[in-house]
């Protein structure tokens, strides 16, 4: 994701543990385990078997500690407060569905004095309403705020728009001082996987930056020319939001940011269809046929009606609702289910 970027073990943001039930876990005994219970035990691989907790299903919280060890941090920190002096603004990339979660919130500390343009990204797959609350939310004096479909290129062409608005009196300051054609210099933040490559992909040219299949690679410290007069600084390094609150990792998780192999993919989309069952898009209904009825299911009962009615069973004919997970997760991360934003303003 770096400019000739390259990924090597040194920086990926995640441990290199095995992953305990992952989708490279074994399938043996899938679907005949209440998730419920799942939902009590640690995530590392267990050295023998543990007895299920005894909480009833309405009690269980099916939630997931997801954790890993974001290294760098205080590298790319120091790199970013020193290379601060070099630009007149930052640009960071922050996912429209999540505009909370995908933020790494030292960033806002580290350049609280430079005037910020927020980019929106993945706005083709937010919900439009709440992307328009965001942007009136977000902007202020010192800050814009423009949603942006990298992939299609969609609002892109407002970015050096956006910029010359916001620093237009230092432009102006520029050209007292009698530099005819001043340069203006933008500093490119965002967690890894939000877009940062891609974007700049789009700004400055074709393969410019390589786009990655897989979030977190070292960046060099590079500039590109992205219209006369504008110069972005791609970002060393991995910046991750910390993970003070489980909903931040969850969210990050639901829109594919962390590797799915730390994870269990079934508690994950467990916690998913709970938000979907309140959301009820009418693509997630469609999709799954699903009834009034399935939608008042606790969420691990549903999973197994989804799979039911996708007709992913295992032998003897039970739901196979590890398939199923990764089905849902796949569409929620593809917008099948709909354009769907999980934090307002
Ligand atoms: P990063 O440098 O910040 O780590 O992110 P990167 O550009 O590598 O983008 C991560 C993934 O997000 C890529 O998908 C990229 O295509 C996708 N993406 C970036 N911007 C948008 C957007 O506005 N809308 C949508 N829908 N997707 C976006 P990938 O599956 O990892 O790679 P690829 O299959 O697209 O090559």
């Amino acid at each position: 994701m770096t400019v000739n970027r390259k990924k090597t073990a040194k920086n990926k943001p995640y441990p290199s543990k095995p992953a305990s039930r992952g989708r490279q876990q074994g399938r043996s005994g899938r679907g005949k385990q209440n998730p419920a219970q799942k939902a009590a035990k640690p995530m590392k691989p267990a050295a023998k078997p543990k007895k299920p907790r005894t909480e009833t299903k309405e009690s269980s919280p099916h939630t997931q500690n997801i954790q890993w060890f974001p290294g760098h941090m205080t590298k790319t920190k120091r790199q970013i407060e020193r290379d601060l002096r070099l630009v007149d603004a930052v640009a960071e990339i922050l996912d429209a569905r999540i505009p909370v979660s995908s933020r790494n919130p030292d960033i806002a500390a580290l350049t609280a004095d430079k005037p910020r343009l927020i980019l929106l990204n993945k706005c083709d797959m937010a919900d439009v309403n709440a992307t328009k609350r965001w942007v009136d939310a977000l902007t202020t004096e010192n800050t814009r705020a423009i949603p942006v479909d990298c992939k299609s290129g969609k609002g892109v062409d407002r970015f050096v728009p956006a910029l010359s608005e916001l620093l237009s009196a230092r432009i102006a300051a520029y050209r007292a001082k009698g530099m005819l054609n001043p340069t203006v210099r933008v500093m490119i933040v965002g967690i890894p996987n939000v877009g940062k490559s891609t974007l700049i992909n789009r700004l400055a040219g074709r393969n410019k930056a390589n786009s990655a299949d897989r979030p977190g690679v070292t960046r060099g410290n590079q500039w590109f020319t992205v219209a006369k007069g504008f110069e972005l600084l791609d970002t060393p390094g991995v910046l991750w939001p910390k993970f003070d609150d489980q909903t931040v990792g969850e969210r990050l998780a639901f829109t594919g940011a962390i590797k799915d192999n730390i994870m269990d993919m079934e508690l994950l989309a467990i916690r998913l269809l709970d938000l979907l069952k309140e959301l009820k898009t009418p693509q997630f209904i469609e999709r799954y046929a699903l009834t009034d009825d399935d939608l008042t299911l606790p969420s691990y009962e549903l999973l197994s009606v989804i799979a039911a009615h996708r007709g992913m069973l295992i032998s003897g004919g039970e739901p196979d609702t590890e398939r199923a997970s990764a089905a849902i997760l796949d569409e929620f991360r593809a917008a099948k289910l709909g354009r769907i934003t999980l934090e307002l303003p």
